[in-house]
């Protein structure tokens, strides 16, 4: 199969290319490096050292035999994404290009703003180059957990079937984000979903739970092929968050109460889900599915012990101190969501939440020097509801 990956630099989109090259699949990616950027201006950098886009290119070829054919730029540009439809014909274009951090969309208005053009006009362009181009090729569209907020009933996959008036359909399941990041995907999938009734194109809207750990098989251990590790407010995912802060023995630091409840899974188990979604396609065009993509849903205190326990384990000693929630949400709620297609589909968990920590704590160890030069860039200072006065690295409206 031919598969174009936008956001191949990034922390799915690096592994994900590996493995799918491993699984006989020929490779492209787009990527405009921007998530290196936002990193920096954040104060951090990847825990793992990364290798740049060139050599990354370079030891893509000599492992795999096969270059992946890559194409700098941005899917903001049509231009660009038109013409690289065109030139690799896909089968299936996963796209993981976007602007992925709720803190960082809440800086200020420029922030915000950027998040959203990104974002949503990058799928717009992906949507109308299909049409055009590609009709037959399959959409995987990351989406997020997040999309559907917590509401006080259980969460189907996308779809629910609803009575009303003594009339009964079956309608997109409500979405009540809670970041302007989050926002800019329900607005994607009401874009997609459009496209698929409207124009009979063939998408897979991925509701991924958070995503952590450092490894998987297809990057065998070399230390070339490691995809990056952020541990920064905006762009660490809380596990690695506290895995970063146990291995440099700073205390775990969650939000508020700590009992939001998410959906977890690990990188390991994101880029098996993905494989298997890519070689199942939907079976009709115009058909537009929904998946919940998760293992297991914890609540975010118990996260920060299931650490602190297995750090005590390997040795360290870390407190856990909670801080104020920097964000406007429930912080002790109902939390049901649905996670059955994934499974129909055949996949099969590698490991448990608690085991995949004990993997990454252990191979964090070896980077505790550059976890440590991000310190700083760890506790929350973005808030939901103050304005942080800072100038625009990202340019105006
Ligand atoms: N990692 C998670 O826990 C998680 C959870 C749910 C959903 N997702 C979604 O999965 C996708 C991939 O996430 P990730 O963690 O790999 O993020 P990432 O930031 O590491 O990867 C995204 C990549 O896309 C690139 N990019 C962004 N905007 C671009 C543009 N306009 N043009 C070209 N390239 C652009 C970035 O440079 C980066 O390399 C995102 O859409 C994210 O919202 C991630």
């Amino acid at each position: 199969m031919r598969v174009l990956i936008t956001g191949v630099d990034g922390y799915l989109g690096w592994p994900l290319a590996h493995a799918l090259a491993r699984r006989g699949h020929l490779v492209a990616g787009i990527d405009a490096l921007l998530r290196r950027e936002w990193v920096a201006e954040m104060g951090s950098q990847s825990a793992t050292p990364i290798l740049d886009i060139d050599s990354r290119l370079t030891v893509f070829r000599e492992v795999h035999g096969e270059d992946l054919r890559f194409v700098p730029g941005n899917v903001c540009n049509y231009d660009l994404v038109e013409e690289a439809i065109r030139d690799f014909m896909p089968d299936c274009v996963v796209h993981l290009g976007q602007m992925p951090s709720a803190p960082y969309s809440m800086i200020d208005a420029h922030h915000a703003v950027f998040t959203h053009q990104n974002n949503i006009v990058g799928t717009l362009n992906l949507l109308f180059a299909l049409r055009d181009l590609a009709p037959n090729a399959h959409l995987v569209k990351l989406g997020t957990m997040g999309e559907y907020g917590t509401p006080n009933i259980d969460i189907p996959e996308g779809f629910f079937d609803i009575e009303y008036r003594g009339r009964r359909d079956r309608l997109p399941f409500p979405r009540q984000p809670n970041s302007m990041y989050h926002l800019t995907k329900v607005h994607d999938s009401a874009n997609i979903h459009f496209a698929c009734r409207v124009w009979g194109l063939t998408c897979t809207d991925v509701m991924q739970g958070v995503v952590f750990g450092t490894r998987i098989d297809a990057l065998n251990g070399d230390d070339r092929l490691l995809t990056r590790f952020d541990v920064d407010q905006a762009f660490g995912t809380v596990i690695n968050r506290f895995c970063a802060q146990a291995v440099i023995g700073m205390a775990l630091s969650p939000y508020g109460r700590g009992h939001q409840r998410r959906g977890f899974l690990s990188l390991r188990d994101s880029i098996q889900c993905l494989a298997l979604i890519i070689e199942n396609p939907p079976d009709g065009a115009g058909e537009y599915r929904i998946l919940n993509q998760f293992h297991e849903t914890f609540d975010v205190y118990d996260l920060a012990l299931v650490v602190q326990g297995t750090a005590r384990d390997m040795g360290i000693d870390v407190e856990i101190k909670t801080v104020e929630n920097p964000r406007i949400e429930a912080e002790r709620h109902y939390y049901n969501p649905d996670h059955q297609k994934l499974f129909d589909l055949g996949y099969r968990p590698t490991r448990t939440v608690r085991e995949e920590i004990r993997e990454t704590l252990e191979d964090l160890g070896r980077f505790a020097e550059r976890i440590r030069l991000c310190r700083g860039a760890i506790l929350p200072s973005i808030r939901w509801r103050e304005r942080k006065p800072r100038p625009s690295p990202v340019g105006g409206f």
